[in-house]
C-alpha cells in the first residue's frame, strides 16, 4: 500500500522529476475513487461554486461550503493529500483572519494543506499560515477569484509584464514558504520557464506539460460540467451523457410501468394480505 503523500513528496517529486498528478474533488465518493486510483493530492478547490453549487463564478463561495466539502472528501481519502481552497475575501481583511480561516480548513475540514490565489498582495499572509504550521499552496497566472478584475477567464503572462509579474510573484512564494504553485492558464514557455526556476513544484492547469504536475477539475474531466469546457482539459468519459440517457430510461421505465419488476420487490406471504382485508378499513 502506498503511503500517505505530504509535502515532503510534493519536493521529492521535484527533486527525481516525477510528476505530480491532482484532481478536484468535493464529496465522499469520488475522493475514495480517485485515492484508491493512485492520484497524489486532491483539490477541493472553490470550483466547486461552479460545477457543484451552479454559481457563475467562484466568488460565492463561503467558509462553510468549504469546510463542508472538505470534510465529505477527507472521508474518502486515506493515502492522497487534501488541499482546500481559502474562498474569495477569506484572506483579504487581515492576518488574524486568514490564519484563523486556514485553521477551521485544516481543524475542522481536516484538510492538510491550503490553497489560495495572487502572488505580492498576499504574501504576509502566507508567511503567517505557514508560521501557524499550515503548508500553503500558491496559485498564479489565471486566478478564477478575480474574474472580475480579468474580465472573464483569460490566459495570463503574454505579455513581458505579465509575465514578469508572475514569475517574480512565483519566486515571492516560495521565499514567504509555500510548499507549491499552481500556475494557472499561462503560455507553456512561460510556465516551463517558471518552473524550472523554482525549487518548489509547479503545478499546471492549461500551462503546458513541463511543469512538475498537472491538476483539472473533475466534473470537466468526466463530462458533468456541460456549460462548457475550458480548452485546457481532457474530457476522458461522458458521465454528463450517460447520467441524462440513464434518467431518460428510468422515466420511460416507470411511465411505461416496466420498472420496478418483481425482481426489485420483497415478497410476502398471503395471510399477510387475508388480515389486511380482514380489518375491512
Ligand atoms: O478551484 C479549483 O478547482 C482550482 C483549480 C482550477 C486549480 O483552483
Amino acid at each position: 500500500m502506498k503511503d500517505k503523500f505530504t509535502v515532503s513528496n510534493f519536493q521529492d517529486c521535484k527533486r527525481n522529476g516525477k510528476k505530480i498528478t491532482m484532481l478536484t474533488a468535493y464529496d465522499y465518493p469520488t475522493a475514495k475513487i480517485m485515492d484508491e486510483s493512485g492520484i497524489d493530492a486532491i483539490l477541493v478547490g472553490d470550483s466547486l461554486g461552479m460545477v457543484v453549487l451552479g454559481y457563475e463564478d467562484t466568488t460565492r463561495v463561503t467558509m462553510d461550503d468549504m469546510v463542508h466539502h472538505t470534510k465529505a472528501v477527507v472521508r474518502g481519502t486515506k493515502k492522497a493529500m487534501v488541499v482546500t481552497d481559502l474562498p474569495f475575501l477569506s484572506y483579504h481583511k487581515g492576518i488574524y483572519e486568514s490564519v484563523s480561516n486556514a485553521g477551521r480548513l485544516v481543524c475542522e475540514g481536516g484538510c492538510k494543506a491550503v490553497k489560495l490565489e495572487g502572488g505580492e498582495d498576499v504574501i504576509e499572509d502566507v508567511k503567517a499560515i505557514t508560521r501557524a504550521g499550515i503548508p500553503v499552496m500558491g496559485h498564479l497566472g489565471y486566478t478564477p477569484q478575480s474574474v472580475n478584475i480579468f474580465g472573464g477567464h483569460k490566459a495570463q503572462g503574454k505579455t513581458i509584464e505579465t509575465a514578469k509579474k508572475i514569475y517574480k510573484d512565483a519566486l515571492m512564494l516560495q521565499d514567504a514558504g509555500a510548499f507549491a504553485v499552481v500556475l494557472e492558464c499561462v503560455p507553456h514557455k512561460v510556465a516551463k520557464y517558471i518552473s524550472s526556476k523554482l525549487d518548489i513544484p509547479a503545478i499546471g492547469i492549461g500551462s503546458g506539460a513541463m511543469c512538475d504536475g498537472q491538476v483539472l477539475v473533475v466534473h470537466d474531466i468526466i463530462g458533468m460540467f456541460r456549460e462548457f469546457t475550458p480548452k485546457h482539459t481532457k474530457k476522458y468519459v461522458d458521465m454528463g451523457n450517460a447520467l441524462e440517457n440513464s434518467v431518460r430510461s428510468y422515466v420511460s421505465d416507470v411511465v411505461e410501468g416496466s420498472f420496478p419488476t418483481e425482481k426489485n420487490s420483497f415478497t410476502v406471504e398471503d395471510e399477510v394480505i387475508d388480515a389486511l382485508d380482514k380489518l375491512g378499513l
